[in-house]
């Protein structure tokens, strides 16, 4: 059954398309802005100038969202720039809703970009107060929705605030904002990149408290269920590849998307290889994102997504 192309492409189990793929994105106050990320080769922080056209190029090469990442210039204990109107998401939004009509916007709802101690949740006496963190979390997911967002992704994993933004959305009759909650979030070495990038590496601790331990499997289960009841509308695994096997019982034990995402550290210790000639790039991400969609993932939030679209045009003609 392998001995030809032809005999290798009717018995092949998993396909990769344009569709399956989120574009992860950056964007920082200012106008002509375009620093590289040095950890993430292809990656910039991008005023919302040029970050539209980052989003046209996407839109041209089929791939359907982008999620945005917001790197504001003042941060304090209340993270008053995550729901500022004039916010730099905020603005960027409303920005690519007018000028790339095509394309899905998904906005990160979290706090730990925009609080001065980089935690996800509202601080009180050294500690992440969870319930108090509800309120400035749906206050940033209307926001983002009020400036055009198709979808929201809160991040931050405190207990309960799925419910909380999907009833916040919809008392401001923003009942069609859907809802991607990164619902098995673990606390994971990979991210490192990603925090150097949005500058929101904890100043004190870490997120033990709040994102899950490398060890559990069941517990996914029980927070991915949670975020369903409480009315989720795709759910998450993050990040992907140390954590194939989540997203497989992830899928087989709930009937909505499930979304994984291919985190910065994943991205970046590819890159670095490649630039040592030690692994093939485009062989190596077209593996690792066929390997995500075969545990399970409905979509994938990649880094690679622009290369991955450019490989699969090529390929298909
Ligand atoms: C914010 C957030 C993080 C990522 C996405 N949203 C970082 C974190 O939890 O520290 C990580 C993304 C990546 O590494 O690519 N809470």
């Amino acid at each position: 059954m392998r001995t030809s192309e032809g005999i290798r492409r009717m018995v092949r189990e998993t396909r990769l398309s344009v569709d399956d793929f989120i574009l992860p994105v950056f964007t920082v106050p200012g106008k002509g802005v375009k620093k590289p990320i040095e950890s993430m080769p292809g990656h910039f922080h991008l005023s919302t100038d040029l970050l539209v056209q980052e989003c046209k190029k996407a839109r041209d090469l089929g791939i359907p969202a982008v999620i945005l990442f917001g790197v504001p210039e003042k941060k304090n204990a209340l993270a008053t720039q995550a729901y500022a109107k004039d916010g730099v998401v905020q603005r960027a939004v409303s920005e690519i809703r007018n000028k790339v009509p095509g394309l899905t916007i998904i906005t990160d709802v979290c706090l730990c970009q925009y609080t001065d101690h980089g935690h996800c949740g509202f601080v009180e006496k050294g500690r992440v107060d969870n319930d108090a963190s509800l309120d400035l979390l749906a206050k940033t997911a209307v926001s983002h929705a009020k400036a055009g967002a198709h979808m929201v992704a809160p991040s931050d994993m405190m207990d309960g605030r799925v419910g909380e933004i999907r009833q916040t959305l919809d008392e401001e009759s923003l009942s069609e904002v859907a809802i991607m909650a990164y619902s098995a979030k673990y606390c994971s070495a990979f991210y490192g990149p990603f925090r150097a990038a949005a500058d929101s590496t904890p100043q004190f601790g870490d997120r033990s408290t709040y994102q899950m331990d490398p060890a559990n499997v069941r517990e996914a289960i029980r927070e991915v269920t949670l975020d369903v009841e409480e009315g989720a509308d795709i759910v998450m695994v993050k990040p992907a590849l140390s954590y194939l096997d989540v997203i497989r019982t992830v899928a087989d034990e709930v009937d909505l998307p499930v979304a994984a995402y291919n985190v910065s550290g994943e991205y970046s210790m590819i890159h670095a290889a490649a630039q040592r000639g030690w692994l093939d790039l485009e062989r190596t991400m077209m593996e690792v994102l066929t390997s995500i969609r075969r545990a399970g993932a409905d979509m994938i939030l990649t880094y690679f997504a622009l290369e991955a679209a450019r490989v699969l045009e090529k390929k298909n003609g």
